[in-house]
């Protein structure tokens, strides 16, 4: 079972200066609910109940986000604004957070590996919680479909998305052997390539579920695309050694790390919550 979700959040959110100079990219809110929120959210959803998150400087606002504010709590006790807090409470009574920080930002790769003590030697999923993902008509979300199918092939997966070619330079990208519709063994996987160099126009979203083999892979992993170390690189030899699939989940996704990508889903959400 897994029990485990990690938080990589030391990134320093660039494309969202100046909004994130002081407060971390993970506390920007779709409507009134902070990113990381909604990723908590979907990991509960899973059956998860253990939260790591891997913060930098500047980060503090996520920890005090995931506490009790006794001051607040007792200013709108018995007014209709108790009701607000109501969605945020009840993450917090259902599972633990632990933090830990990136001292220097050396890439996603590096950030997992730094979750290790946090982890420990079992297997844990991975939310990006600037990728926003909504599971529309599918009734689990994409954490909980992910953690089905490694309830049948027990190996590393990632979720993917087709995107149009001239965007692959964004994204890990992936090739591989349609094993059963939407899931597939992967044989290459290339980092951010150019629409010319990608071996298809799968993506890699921000959703991973990972064996524990990764944290020694990634340790033997040099710095790639970026001079950063790349998840990627490391997925790739835990392909090579076994077996890692990618799955094309049910649902959508925002990438709310992108000025474009955050207005999408505040309009989407937006929507929803009129319904
Ligand atoms: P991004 O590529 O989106 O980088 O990282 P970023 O710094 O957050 O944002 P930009 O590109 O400068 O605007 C993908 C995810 O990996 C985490 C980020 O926090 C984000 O969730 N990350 C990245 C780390 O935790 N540490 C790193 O060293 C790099």
């Amino acid at each position: 079972m897994i029990k485990k979700c990690l938080f990589p959040a030391a990134g320093y959110g660039t494309r969202f200066l100046p909004a994130t100079k002081a407060t971390p990219k993970e506390m920007l809110p779709v409507l009134t609910k902070p990113l990381i929120q909604y990723g908590v959210e979907e990991a509960i959803e899973a059956g998860i109940d253990t939260m790591a998150i891997i913060t930098g400087r500047g980060k503090r606002a996520i920890e005090d986000h995931f506490d009790i504010s006794y001051e607040l709590e007792h200013q709108i006790k018995g007014t209709t604004k108790e009701s607000l807090l109501t969605e945020i409470r009840k993450v917090i009574t259902k599972c633990t957070f632990s933090y830990t920080r990136q001292v220097e930002m050396k890439g996603l790769g590096h950030a997992i590996l730094t979750g290790e003590t946090l982890i420990g030697d079992q297997p844990f999923a991975v939310i990006l919680a600037d990728d926003l993902c909504d599971n529309q008509e599918s009734s689990d979300g994409v954490l909980a479909q992910m953690i089905k199918l490694y309830e049948k092939y027990k190996c590393s997966i990632v979720a993917i998305e087709e995107v149009p070619m001239e965007e692959t330079h964004k994204y890990g990208v992936i090739a591989g052997k349609e094993i059963e519709p939407g899931i597939f063994m992967i044989n290459d996987m290339v980092e951010k390539p150019t629409s010319e160099d990608a071996p298809s126009n799968l993506a890699i979203i921000g959703r991973y579920i990972l064996t524990p083999d990764i944290f020694d892979i990634i340790r033997k992993t040099k710095p790639g695309k970026g001079g950063e170390i790349q998840i990627t690189d490391a997925l790739m030899t835990q392909a090579k050694n076994g077996m890692v699939l990618a799955y094309k989940f049910q649902g959508k996704r925002f990438d709310c790390g992108s000025v474009d990508g955050f207005v999408e889903a505040t309009n989407y959400f937006y929507k929803e919550s009129k319904k």
